[in-house]
């Protein structure tokens, strides 16, 4: 039977050239290069300059998603943004980016489901293109998580870094089976009642402030695995694939230890996982499409690789994405 896939044919990302070592935060907080790397993986983060806005990390991440593409600016007819750091409250840092790539048709918006964001834009585009209401999307992952840390929260700070990834994601037939390109299943979740484990104490409507990120670090934690591990068994169970099936495990890069547990409970082998954490940091809603673009361009992920993606995030929102490049 025919059917319609979402076939990822292109990814892109930026990194801001300011790079921020473990060594560095020591002269700002107590805390040390060792205790950093212990507890997270983390040796480095890169940080946007003055001036430059979540907008410009996610542009400069979808011009090389579309020339890795071969595609123009002008095919495309679906933005969407996952972004917890907008420019502005709005209009959306979709917008922001669509006018900077001179395209004015189609849609464009944002997606806000903090570190899951990008599950949850490529999820969002997956259900467009098997509507056939978009043909070719961008789906864009950027932060300026550092501009709503709070520099003297340790326990925090340390953690997060700016960048910015994006993948192109093209209307192709397919069989309907897992022989297929493209997206072949999608999960997501979320549960509210966790809303004040991971959150920013200011808003529009609350304090008319952007306000700083406040998190139960332990807390986080303690959930994680459980419901990464959830998510991809229902992308196990739907498809029929395992963990041996898969080339490619490209989770959300919070925690090295999070990564290996999640890993290690789903028996993913661990030469299967593309760890970016140490150089980036975590950066919400873009370390996904960041770290899918760091193996791509090295030559690890193939076309016809099957790719597992994951992510967990403030709310809690978590979800998993099961694909062949
Ligand atoms: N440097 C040095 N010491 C620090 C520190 C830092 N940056 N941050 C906290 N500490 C201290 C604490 O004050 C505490 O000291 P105390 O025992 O004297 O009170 C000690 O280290 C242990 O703190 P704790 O919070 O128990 O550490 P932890 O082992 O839970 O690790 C995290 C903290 C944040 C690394 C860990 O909880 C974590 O990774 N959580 C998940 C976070 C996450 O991934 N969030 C994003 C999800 S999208």
């Amino acid at each position: 039977m025919s059917v319609t896939r979402s076939v990822l044919v292109g990814s892109g990302s930026y990194l801001p050239e300011k790079i921020v070592t473990n060594e560095d935060l020591t002269k700002i907080v107590d805390t040390s290069d060792e205790w950093i790397r212990q507890r997270t993986g983390i040796s480095q983060r890169h940080v946007a300059a003055d001036g430059e806005f979540t907008s410009h990390l996610g542009y400069k991440a979808a011009v090389d998603a579309l020339q890795n593409a071969g595609l123009d600016a002008q095919d495309i007819d679906l933005i969407i943004c996952a972004t917890a750091t907008p420019d502005n409250t709005f209009p959306a840092t979709a917008v922001a980016i669509q006018n900077m790539l001179g395209i004015h048709h189609g849609a464009a918006f944002d997606m806000q489901a903090v570190c899951s964001g990008f599950i949850f834009a490529l999820t969002t585009a997956d259900m467009y293109i098997r509507c056939g209401k978009a043909k070719n999307a961008l789906v864009i992952g950027a932060e300026t998580f550092t501009r709503i840390l709070d520099f003297k929260d340790r326990t925090t700070c340390v953690l997060f870094g700016d960048g910015a990834g994006a993948v192109v994601v093209q209307a192709q037939e397919g069989e309907g089976d897992t022989s297929d390109r493209g997206i072949l299943t999608t999960h997501l979740r979320s549960d509210g009642q966790h809303k004040d484990k991971l959150y920013v104490d200011g808003g529009p409507s609350t304090t008319q402030t952007a306000g700083h990120l406040r998190m139960e670090g332990k807390e986080v934690f303690k959930h994680a695995v459980g419901m990464i591990s959830d998510v991809i068994t229902d992308a196990f169970d739907a498809t029929g694939l395992s963990a041996e099936d898969l080339d490619w495990f490209v989770p959300h890069q919070a925690n090295q230890r999070i990564i290996d547990s999640s890993a290690k409970k789903l028996h993913i082998a661990p030469e299967k996982i593309v760890s970016t954490v140490s150089m980036h940091g975590n950066t919400s809603a873009a370390s996904i499409p960041l770290a899918l673009n760091v193996a791509v361009k090295d030559g690890r992920i193939k076309r016809g690789d099957i790719v597992l993606l994951e992510a967990m995030g403030g709310g809690f929102t978590w979800g998993s994405i099961l694909l062949r490049w």
